[in-house]
């Protein structure tokens, strides 16, 4: 399929493998690419920008195609050494880099003098003008239902992505809620130019991921997911357990008082605990909506051609047969 992400971006299929903490290591996002979409290594799963210049490396190792490097603007604790962290990306000779969180302006100049592509994540029409004004050269729309962050105006993809296509000239492409090749049609029809994907890959063979936390997604429904932090302005869907049912229970009693030293226990060093150790109940940990539809464990190879192939079958037959004429 030809669009202007795959053109953009030199890619084969317009999807793309959104980055995720202590998931987007070098086997996911190499398989990804190696399949024909864009692979993405997670920048700040990586301790320090050397970790993160020799991923790069292990996934150049696993793929000739190309790929991208996340990097993740959000609160936290101790702020990362951005700049350090750029400098590994452009020595790397990374050509995409997926900004998400706060707008990458502070980072942006170095990124486009070193000829690397900046498709900023975010999730309302606002901040899409905002990466367009600042020049961005691509926008991944993520929808209310996606899994992690999606801000705090609540709107579903069935309004933003046609509200992104009428106000944005740069590409876009669909993000939350993405997991086949309905959700690829739609996209499209929508005015996206491809689709962003995080949970659907969580699920494949190659996610380098505790076997219980594919189980754990494959057994969820779309009821599963409930939104934290909430009061604290700093939103993420996560899969419940019993660590988030706690945290909610917080939530509810401590209210407008809340602060983030109160949920300590369910959110910080979660990660590494669920995604490499499989304990489950260690904290709160994004998942989107879409586990509702993750059914397999496919790899990545087989879950792209499947859904290339389901998104031709619905415009070819489906659609093309609904026309009168
Ligand atoms: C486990 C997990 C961790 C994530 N971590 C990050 C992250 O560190 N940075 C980021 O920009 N997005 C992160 N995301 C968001 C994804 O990149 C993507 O935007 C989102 O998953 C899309 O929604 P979906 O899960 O419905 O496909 C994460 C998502 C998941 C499920």
């Amino acid at each position: 399929m030809k669009t202007r992400i795959t053109e953009m971006l030199n890619i084969e299929h317009p999807i793309i493998q959104g980055g995720m903490h202590y998931v987007g290591f070098a086997e996911l996002a190499a398989a990804v690419s190696n399949a024909g979409g864009l692979g993405i290594i997670t920048g700040l799963t990586q301790k320090t920008a050397p970790d993160l210049a020799n991923e790069i490396a292990r996934c150049h190792d696993m793929t000739d195609k190309p790929f991208g490097v996340n990097l993740t603007f959000l609160p936290s604790v101790a702020a990362p050494d951005y700049p350090s962290y750029v400098k590994a990306i452009i020595d790397g000779g990374v050509k995409v880099v997926e900004t998400a969180g706060r707008n990458p302006v502070q980072v942006l100049p170095y990124l486009k003098e070193a000829g690397i592509t900046v498709v900023h994540k975010c999730t309302s029409v606002r901040h899409s003008l905002k990466a367009q004004e600042i020049g961005c050269d691509a926008v991944s729309v993520d929808g209310f239902e996606c899994g992690g962050h999606p801000g705090e105006d609540d709107i579903p993809n069935m309004i933003l992505l046609p509200r992104a296509a009428d106000e944005l000239e740069i590409p876009f492409v669909a993000s939350g809620g993405m997991a086949d090749g309905r959700s690829l049609v739609a996209a499209l029809a929508m005015g996206a130019e491809g689709m962003n994907m995080g949970t659907r890959f969580m699920v494949t063979q190659e996610a380098p991921i505790h076997e219980r936390v594919k189980q754990a997604i494959v057994a969820a429904t779309e009821l599963d997911t409930r939104l934290v932090m909430r009061p604290l302005r700093n939103t993420e869907r996560v899969l419940t357990n019993t660590a988030v049912e706690r945290l909610l229970e917080k939530e509810k009693e401590l209210g407008a008082n809340i602060e983030f030293e109160d949920i300590m226990e369910e959110v910080a060093g979660v990660y590494p605990k669920v995604m490499l150790d499989g304990d489950m109940n260690a904290g709160a940990w994004s998942c989107g909506m879409v586990a509702g539809l993750i059914n397999d464990i496919p790899t990545c190879q087989e879950l792209i051609d499947r859904i290339m192939s389901e998104a031709d079958g619905l415009i070819r037959q489906r659609l093309e047969g609904m026309r009168t004429a």
